[in-house]
């Protein structure tokens, strides 16, 4: 199976892909990883991991519509079995979702449908959850909105900021993307009335 990941930072999450590919814990191959951010923390880990890059930088495009023009013809080339968005920070356009339908998935900071959109973290301290966590899901038109593939929870301290949060919830992404991307790969993920099955 080839993967591409999609980033706009830090990059820990495609950090935590590549070492487990490295320590034969994800059977699948990244064949490139793409990024909107020619500042991504995430280049250098692809170049230290000897994974391709592609920049396709955002601000370089007078719209959205042509971003996603170049972002497509940059994933048909690569042609992936399943494109993994991992911290990137941008809205997947209705081309893209219609040319990959079920096959990309996305990691979010937060126990979905609670909590979508920007600073998720902040957003479960503010209204003084007591679980926390992240969630796996395909991406369907809708903004942090498609079926759910699986979530781990955290506890929510009542001393926590949100960096303290965001550290322990970041724990627990890294184990969840990896085991959503095996369970999709292993043709395990069956979506039937936006609900995932796991066989
Ligand atoms: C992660 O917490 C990820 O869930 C979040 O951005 C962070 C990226 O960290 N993604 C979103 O909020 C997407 N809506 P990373 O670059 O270190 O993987």
């Amino acid at each position: 199976m080839r993967i591409v990941v999609l980033v706009s930072g830090r990059g820990s999450n495609f950090q935590a892909i590549v070492d487990n590919v490295a320590a034969k814990n994800l059977s699948v191959t990244c064949t490139q990883m793409i990024t909107d951010n020619p500042n991504a923390y995430a280049i250098h880990r692809a170049h230290n991991a000897g994974i391709p890059v592609t920049v396709i930088d955002y601000h370089a495009f007078p719209s959205r519509k042509e971003y996603e023009v170049d972002l497509l013809l940059a994933l048909d080339e690569l042609q992936p079995d399943l494109i993994v968005l991992a911290g990137y920070m941008r809205i997947i356009g209705k081309e893209i979702v219609l040319a990959y339908k079920e096959r990309i998935i996305n990691i979010h900071p937060s126990l979905l449908p609670s909590f979508p959109g920007l600073h998720a973290q902040a957003q479960a301290l503010a209204h003084g959850v007591k679980v926390a966590g992240c969630t796996v899901h395909f991406v369907d038109e809708e903004m942090d909105a498609g079926p759910i593939i699986l979530q781990r929870c955290v506890r929510v301290c009542d001393d926590d900021t949100v960096e303290v949060l965001e550290e322990r919830i970041l724990a627990e992404e890294h184990i969840a993307l990896s085991h959503a991307i095996q369970l999709f790969c292993d043709g395990k993920l069956k979506i039937c009335d936006r609900r995932v099955f796991i066989l």
